[in-house]
């Protein structure tokens, strides 16, 4: 994950189109692709993400180099986009019962799409971060560009050509090892 971005260097457009390919191609449960995807460049559209998702005077180091990125794709989930899909004749969960899903595969697969931008940006000599949006500003969010209620942000895409950052202060508690928590045969 990168946090700092060289603010004169916009994203070009083929990796940016490449990014939101890519994502497209993430796997999802029963083919239902609920997700959408905002995607801010403009100095206008990202400032107005960071007006809604921050408040005003907060400029800490994270923020500072955050708001440099030239690009942000906010992923959303669509929750009814998959509880349609199921009630479909070939799966047939006519009821919409949420109990039997497992954990809830609209926010995983919106995840799935989202490492996909990641890896697209690193594989194009870009920097990326995913980041959650805190609750508290979700409606403020939705209404600033016309989202619609159904439509879950799970996180946001930064992407950017990185400048030297520091590294998060979570790397500290270390990669936890095979040993701990991959298990062979038997728990
Ligand atoms: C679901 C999720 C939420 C995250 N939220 C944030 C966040 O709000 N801010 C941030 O700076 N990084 C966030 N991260 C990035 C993690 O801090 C980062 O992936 C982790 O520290 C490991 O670093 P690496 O990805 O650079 O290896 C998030 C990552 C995930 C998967």
């Amino acid at each position: 994950m990168v946090r700092a971005y060289d603010p004169a260097r916009p994203v070009p457009a083929d990796v940016r189109d490449r990014l939101l390919v890519n994502a497209l191609h993430a796997p999802s449960a029963g083919f239902s692709q609920g997700w959408g995807f905002l995607v801010l460049e403009s100095a206008e559209h990202r400032g107005l993400f960071w007006s809604v998702t921050s408040e005003p005077g907060e400029a800490d180091s994270w923020l500072t180099g955050m708001s440099a990125a030239p690009m942000l794709v906010v992923c959303f989930s669509h929750k009814d986009a998959y509880l349609d899909r199921y009630a479909e004749a070939d799966k047939g969960w006519t009821d919409r019962e949420e109990s039997r899903w497992p954990v809830p595969y609209w926010d995983i697969d919106t995840g799935m799409a989202a490492l996909l931008m990641l890896q697209t940006a690193v594989d194009e000599g870009l920097g990326a971060c995913f980041f959650g949006v805190p609750p508290e500003y979700i409606p403020a969010l939705r209404s600033a560009f016309g989202v619609p209620e159904a439509f879950c942000p799970i996180g946001v895409v930064s992407v950017g050509y990185r400048l030297p950052d520091a590294l998060s202060l979570s790397l500290r508690r270390g990669r936890r090892g095979l040993d701990e928590v991959v298990h062979h045969g038997r728990w």
